[in-house]
């Protein structure tokens, strides 16, 4: 036999086995009869501070301990001075930098105290090292302000950013002022505010900034900080842009805020209080962030909460990327892993005031006292938040005690308010005893949280085909996450592998939509030098960001959300939960008269598939088909390669109610198309 035929023969074999290895699957979908509503709030955000999601994250102050109020004075400063300078003799001891206790001002009490005689610019002077560097951008102008007073001082403040290789990449100048007192005599020593505006001439992202000292006199410095005005709306003193509209691109039904296990605290005097996070930020009292010493082999002790990013900017960031607020609470118990202090009863009214005035302040009306607090930051309008949680992962009687005490001052004031209701950590009897619990007490939103493998997830797509339908408690699946690895502390990869379980699971989810009302992936952000937690859905450094493959799971359902569940079952009429490794969910848009078929293949073969539009379809239609999909699934996107797994589009032709369609390997695909 030649070669030539030889060759084709084992090319027709080959044909064959790969043909016989394809079953054909058929689908239905029944368009004309919807099963359930999918709520508005399906697909959300979960936002906490871990990682350096706000601080050294979403919040853009570049400066690290602008207030001197970490436990450390001057971590995260540098006392620098000339190189040649031997900096014991050089100086009289005058000329050292000191901390005080400021009297006046309990909430911020720390200040620097700088004393200067003659000093030249290079002699001495502050550097900041930002949140492990400070991104920094060509020809973007940076706002610089600090707090000052001075009654005889003569100082100016020579402002560098200095690049990781140690060159100067911006620069500005700042002179003080100083102000007469009233009377003509001698000058004013209170506080002032001062700023200056600079552009840099080359990008970093590892910047520092350094701030030399010209002059005679004392004058003290308080609350140095540094801006990129290139912040989301351009709002000064704001959030970064790059991060927050990649969650306006998911299209968020909700976003919950500050967390997390944040909420909590690591005891009750480090637990989120949102009062003290509104206002002037310089009020606004700093805490440990618990994340700081909470994961042992990621220690971040520079890692506090400065509450830039408070209750405010939530509600607004809220509104602007088009989110339900979901505010959460602590409900009078700090962390139960930590140290599990618990507010008696009698004593919770302080923690009970908070939730009523929050929500007066997302909702009242300007002539209330919190409504007209929101109207004075800015914000006459209400927020309309609908929806509330009382405390995160809690558990046992004692939640459950302080939850019936919540909910009856909530309602006695405001009926309609939502309460989400906590699920604890742990499965089995503390999950069924909070679950039966919270059912009684009609709690609205029942809160479960799952990290867990990526065959969990896919296990779990029929999780909720089981759950009480008639139920009044509906589903908030808070928390989730597919790990590659089962410790958080290591490094879990956001890997294709994960991201397609949890499609798997999301399947699910949509199914049960009468059940499952919110859902959200968790944690949201990480800092690539800066992280406690893995996965996590969005990876930044501090200039960029990308979305994980995870992440461009959430946005394909997110953006494809529909308005009502439509069923679609296999040739025995059962839903598609994973026989051939296929998991399918479909949903129709009211508002656009289109359907939308979700399918994943979880297998490394190709699938074809075939499904049946039943009901009143057109005969023939273009359709579009986005799929995400990977040969491998260790795939990950990365900074410098994030489309390693993203979405590609295509459309095709439909002729009869029939798509026929290949499934790639590994694979998530969503088919859209005018009915
Ligand atoms: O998402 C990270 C943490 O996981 C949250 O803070 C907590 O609620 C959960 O244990």
């Amino acid at each position: 036999m030649q070669k030539n035929t030889v060759l084709f023969l084992l090319f027709l074999l080959t044909l064959k086995l790969s043909t016989a290895n394809c079953q054909l699957s058929t689908f239905t979908v029944q368009t004309d009869k919807p099963i359930a509503d999918v709520a508005s709030t399906m697909w959300g955000i979960f936002f906490e501070d871990i990682n350096l999601g706000a601080d050294g994250g979403i919040y853009a102050e570049l400066v690290k301990n602008r207030s001197f109020e970490f436990n450390k004075p001057l971590m995260g400063w540098k006392i620098i001075r000339a190189k040649t300078a031997n900096p014991y003799n050089d100086f009289t001891a005058s000329d050292i930098l000191v901390i005080n206790q400021q009297e006046q001002n309990k909430i911020n009490p720390h200040f620097i105290r700088v004393t200067l005689n003659n000093h030249k610019k290079g002699d001495l002077g502050l550097q900041n090292e930002g949140f492990r560097g400070m991104g920094i951008k060509r020809g973007l102008k940076y706002d610089f302000s600090v707090s000052y007073r001075q009654t005889t001082s003569n100082v100016k403040m020579h402002l560098e950013l200095i690049s990781e290789k140690g060159e100067i990449i911006g620069s500005g100048v700042f002179a003080p002022n100083l102000v007469p007192t009233s009377s003509g005599r001698g000058f004013d020593s209170a506080w002032q505010k001062g700023e200056t505006s600079f552009i840099a001439t080359a990008t970093d992202s590892k910047a520092k900034f350094n701030i030399w000292f010209e002059g005679s006199g004392v004058i003290d410095l308080d609350f140095i900080s540094l801006f990129p005005t290139d912040t989301w709306k351009g709002r000064k003193g704001g959030l970064r842009a790059d991060m927050i509209q990649m969650l306006a691109d998911m299209k968020p039904g909700f976003i919950r805020f500050p967390g997390g296990c944040i909420v909590e605290g690591y005891n009750l005097a480090q637990r989120y209080q949102w009062k003290n996070t509104i206002g002037k930020v310089e009020d606004r009292q700093l805490v440990i962030n618990r994340w700081n010493t909470e994961i042992a082999n990621r220690p971040a002790p520079d890692y506090y909460q400065t509450f830039g990013l408070g209750f405010y900017e939530y509600f607004q960031m809220a509104e602007e990327i088009g989110a339900a607020p979901l505010p959460i609470l602590n409900c009078g118990m700090a962390c139960q892993f930590n140290t599990c202090e618990v507010v008696p009863v009698e004593q919770l009214g302080p923690y009970i005031q908070d939730a009523l005035d929050l929500i007066e302040f997302a909702n009242g009306s300007v002539t209330s006292k919190w409504g007209k607090i929101r109207a004075d930051l800015g914000h006459p309008k209400p927020f309309n938040m609908t929806m509330m949680g009382i405390g995160n992962e809690n558990w046992g009687p004692q939640y459950i005690e302080r939850l019936k005490i919540f909910q009856k001052a909530i309602k006695a004031k405001y009926p309609d308010m939502k309460l989400v209701c906590s699920s604890g950590v742990f499965p089995g009897e503390s999950f069924n005893f909070l679950d039966s619990a919270v059912r009684k007490l009609n709690g609205e939103f029942f809160d479960e949280h799952y990290y867990s493998s990526p065959k969990w997830f896919m296990d779990n797509a029929n999780k909720y085909d089981t759950y009480d339908r008639k139920s009044k408690t509906k589903i908030f699946t808070g928390e989730y996450a597919a790990q590659s690895d089962h410790n958080v502390s290591i490094e879990n990869k956001n890997n294709w592998r994960t991201a397609i379980a949890e499609a798997a699971f999301m399947m699910g989810l949509e199914r049960n939509a009468d059940v499952v009302q919110m859902a959200s992936y968790a944690p949201l952000f990480a800092h690539i030098d800066g992280w406690q937690w893995t996965p996590n859905l969005i990876w930044v450094n501090n200039l960029r960001a990308f979305g994980t493959a995870n992440y461009q799971v959430q946005k394909m359902f997110s953006n494809n959300k529909g308005s009502v569940v439509l069923p679609i079952l296999d040739k025995n009429k059962l839903p598609i939960i994973g026989r051939d490794s296929i998991f399918a969910s479909a949903v129709m848009d009211k508002s656009t008269g289109e359907l939308i078929i979700k399918v994943v293949n979880t297998i490394g073969k190709k699938q074809p598939i075939e499904i049946n539009l039943e009901g009143n379809v057109k005969s023939s239609t273009k359709a579009n088909l986005t799929v995400l999909q990977n040969d491998d699934l260790e795939a990950m996107n990365s900074l410098d390669k994030p489309s390693v797994v993203a979405p590609k589009e295509q459309t095709f032709e439909i002729n009869g109610k029939k798509i026929s369609l290949e499934l790639e390997q590994y694979s998530f695909s969503i088919i859209k198309l005018k009915l």
